[in-house]
């Protein structure tokens, strides 16, 4: 008889112990193909919002819709079955007051079965995040860079270079904390600001542009795959995968145009009866 592997998703309290131990590997997925392909590798998978901007060539996230998050939430649930997985609040669902985050949280938790949301912990999102957790939806707080603030920020800037912008990081961190925020995302921030975070927060922190002394580290898997011409200072790219698929795809045309594709092996012959 074949042996069954057992496989059991992460829990969030098991994610939340790991605060000061092993290390959190993250990344963020958005379709089953590649969250089948990261699963075994990596403790969450992030449905997040840069979908908008990875796959749907959007400016910014700002033009993520609830729907599209539910839509790669699904995707990502199919391939996935040991990672725990946690998908973004987008733009727009979440900010007008906790009752509306409740409702857009509870559709993406019903609708794609995912364990927990994420938002980016802005002023006045404590309220929100401490109301959802009262609730049963685990919410990760994301501080430091907020991409969903880029029209007001003037684009996509790193935070914490002075003294009150240190200081509003912090805060923010600690209030998504004392939400009751099972993790934080720290984007974009002085690496010395996220030793600080991590030091001074309960929750395990998870750097992204932030510091090796963070509890865990995400990238964007695109990004880290060397899928585009250009990424962040940040990320450090594993894989040159924008030079094989063009390779890849060059050859195919070449045989196309030569004829040499397809060939004997991958035609159908009738068989003689
Ligand atoms: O949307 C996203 O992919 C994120 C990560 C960059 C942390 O929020």
């Amino acid at each position: 008889m074949s042996k069954q592997v057992q496989s059991r998703r992460l829990t969030v309290p098991e994610i939340a112990q790991r605060k000061g131990g092993e290390k959190l590997v993250c990344l963020t997925a958005y379709t089953t193909p590649m969250a089948a392909l990261l699963d075994e590798h990596v403790d969450l998978l992030l449905v997040g919002d840069s979908v908008g901007m990875v796959l749907h060539g959007l400016p910014t996230t700002v033009g993520v819709t609830l729907e599209m998050m539910i839509l790669h939430g699904q995707a990502v649930m199919r391939g996935a079955s040991h990672a725990l997985v946690v998908v973004d609040l987008p733009f727009g669902s979440y900010e007008r007051s906790p009752q509306q985050a409740h409702e857009s949280a509870v559709r993406l938790m019903r609708e794609t079965g995912c364990q927990a949301v994420k938002v980016e912990a802005g002023e006045g999102i404590a309220e929100t995040i401490a109301f959802l957790t009262a609730r049963g939806i685990p919410v990760v707080g994301h501080v430091g860079l907020r991409p969903q603030a880029a029209h007001v920020e003037g684009g996509f800037k790193a935070k914490g270079r002075t003294a009150a912008e240190r200081e509003r990081v912090l805060a923010e961190a600690h209030a998504a904390d004392q939400a009751g925020a099972f993790a934080l995302v720290v984007e974009g921030v002085a690496s010395d600001l996220a030793d600080e975070i991590t030091r001074a927060v309960r929750a395990p922190t998870i750097g992204i542009g932030a510091s090796p002394g963070c509890d865990g580290q995400i990238l964007v898997t695109d990004d880290m795959l060397g899928l585009f011409d250009w990424t962040p200072k940040f990320v450090r790219r594993y894989g040159k995968l924008r030079q094989v698929i063009s390779d890849a795809v060059a050859s195919y045309a070449s045989d196309v145009r030569s004829g040499q594709f397809p060939g004997e092996a991958e035609l159908y012959r009738l068989r003689a009866r």
